[in-house]
């Protein structure tokens, strides 16, 4: 097998990888650094990024507000120590960005221009219209091209990572235009892949955004983290799940209910449309279910009205919303309502990495949404992910680049290159057995979107497990239909369903093993937040019989949780 050798390689090409690409570059022009992406740069998840980045930019906010804002949307889950660093560093980030020349709206004395957005006490969402992900994206990106030392394998598939002698070593991946498994060889290796939610039906995400990363460390033996803590998003457009940015409420869109009441005034009569996500997905849930939503074809939805803001405005800063609802449900906003119901959106969970984005694998780091840092607990507010990829993939990138000037190259085991190869291209490439991906996948994620939803109980969450385990058994029966190398996206499919078996199986098993109710995790058999018991954090270990869960505290450095109300 062809060997890479590198002295850093970063997965994913999104705004974390990037921004640890260039992080790494900025320690010394003389490391090696690969960015394997299985989609090209400007195909990434982070594109998607919609209505802004928070950080503290004007007299009148402050770290310590912007802190505690992260830790009580967190349900008081967040480590304190993590919160408090990134609230400073998020400023910094923006300002980098603003001098690698990121386009962002300004006010009309040239400020960048910030937004309100759900949780927040301040005015802190810095933005660029409604394609923030979009333009960072291009910043950091062009940014990276401009490093020699930075060599980008795009369209590269990673599917196993490497780990021997208690450290990273590398990782093996598929190049898809030629079909051929080869190995990368690195000193130290930055996941930086993006979340999981993709195990859901009705979800944000790009097709492509299966969590590989995830389950690439937690088989390598690395824990994942608070899995069970999947952010759902209130306004996903219906029927697609494409994302309306939570920035229309910020900029004064309200939610109505079939009855056209704004419904919010029960459920956070304070911050009304603009309560964390958690709150406000319930609320729809509870509207839904008790029978007062509009009821179309594809089932029940509530109304997200901007038709008040005016034409001039939402072109202005809601200009994709616009035209994404034109396109795809012939809806004009600034006329009419938009459908929307709450979709998977964000895992809180992911890979255990410290403040530095080390994981407990020494020579791997993870940033992103793949990581959890415990950053945002159990619940993220909106705006804070796209500033923790900035924050974290510096981060990451940094300490990578430290780590690297003073490592010495591994030696990758032959063995497991061989093994990794028959087990891709034999068992699973090769197999002739009777079921199919795309329907093993459409089990899976009925199972999450029906029974690890927003509302969950003991029940639901125990035949989940169950019903997710007799699918990763029928998956070693699974038939690829395409049986050629070059450029099979039915074996990336394969691959990517049995990483997001192991990620559906840990987030059912975590959730149903925490019995109360915590930010986005609602037991309805245990409705209260309980303290005593479970103000701690879940780490999920690999087993052949599946998850070993274990504990560990959070961290409080000021903020004692207290009663959570907006
Ligand atoms: O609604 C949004 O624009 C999403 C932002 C986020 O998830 O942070």
């Amino acid at each position: 097998m062809e060997v890479y050798t590198h002295d850093i390689a970063i997965v994913g090409a999104g705004l974390a990888g990037l921004r640890a690409a260039i992080a790494a570059s900025e320690i010394s022009k003389n490391l090696d650094i690969a960015v394997v992406s299985k989609v090209y740069p400007m195909r990434s998840h982070s594109v998607c990024a919609q209505g802004g980045t928070a950080a503290v930019m004007r007299e009148g906010d402050s770290y310590e507000l912007h802190a505690y804002d992260t830790v009580k949307g967190s349900d008081f889950l967040a480590d304190q120590d993590v919160v408090e660093f990134f609230v400073k560093m998020a400023s910094m980030e923006l300002i980098k960005l603003e001098h690698w020349g990121m386009p962002w709206s300004r006010t009309e004395d040239g400020k960048i221009a910030q937004r309100a957005f759900g949780g927040h006490s301040f005015n802190r969402t810095c933005y660029s219209a409604d394609l923030v992900g979009f333009q960072e994206m291009h910043t950091l990106y062009g940014r990276a091209l401009a490093y020699d030392s930075i060599k980008f394998y795009d369209e590269w598939f990673v599917s196993s990572l490497i780990a021997e002698e208690g450290r990273a070593k590398g990782v093996t991946a598929i190049e898809l235009k030629t079909g051929r498994m080869c190995a990368f060889r690195a000193k130290v290796i930055i996941m930086a892949t993006g979340g999981a939610c993709r195990i859901y039906r009705f979800t944000t995400y790009s097709h492509t955004a299966t969590g590989d990363g995830m389950a690439l460390a937690y088989r390598a033996g690395v824990p994942l983290e608070d899995m069970e803590f999947v952010q759902f998003h209130p306004t996903a457009l219906v029927p697609s799940g494409v994302l309306i940015s939570e920035a229309a409420r910020g900029e004064g869109g309200y939610l109505l209910n079939g009855k056209n009441e704004r419904f919010m005034e029960k459920y956070a009569k304070e911050k009304m449309e603009l309560a964390p996500r958690d709150i406000v997905s319930r609320a729809e849930m509870i509207e839904m279910m008790e029978g007062r939503a509009f009821v179309g074809p594809d089932g029940p939805y509530l109304a997200l009205d901007l038709t008040h803001l005016g034409e001039g405005k939402i072109n202005e800063r809601l200009p994709f919303i616009r035209e994404v609802a034109q396109r795809l449900v012939n809806v004009d906003p600034a006329r009419e309502h938009i459908p929307v119901a709450p979709a998977a959106h964000y895992s809180m969970g992911g890979i255990r990495a410290d403040i530095r984005a080390a994981t407990p694998l020494p020579h791997l780091f993870a940033a992103g949404e793949c990581a959890c840092l415990s950053l945002h607990g159990a619940n993220r507010l909106g705006s804070n992910s796209t500033a923790e990829c900035l924050v974290f993939g510096a981060v990451a990138g940094e300490e990578a680049a430290k780590l690297a000037l003073s490592s010495t190259l591994p030696d990758l085991p032959n063995d497991r290159l061989r093994e990794e190869e028959k087990r891709v291209f034999d068992q699973v490439l090769g197999n002739e057995g009777g079921e199919r991906v795309p329907e093993l996948r459409k089990e899976m994620s009925n199972i999450m979107n029906d029974k690890v939803w927003i509302f969950r109980d003991e029940q639901g969450l125990t035949d989940a497990v169950r019903e997710i385990r007799a699918l990763k058994e029928r998956f070693r029966r699974a038939k690829v239909e395409d049986s050629s190398r070059l450029f099979n996206l039915g074996l990336v499919n394969a691959l990517e369903l049995d990483f997001m078996l192991d990620l559906a199986e840990v987030t059912a098993f975590s959730a149903l093993n925490r019995r109360e109710s915590r930010g986005a995790h609602s037991r309805l058999d245990y409705p209260e937040r309980n303290d005593r018991e479970w103000l701690k954090h879940t780490l999920a270990y690999y087993t052949q019989g599946g998850p070993r869960l274990e504990y560990t505290p959070v961290t409080i450095t000021k903020w004692r949780p207290v009663e959570r109300k907006y």
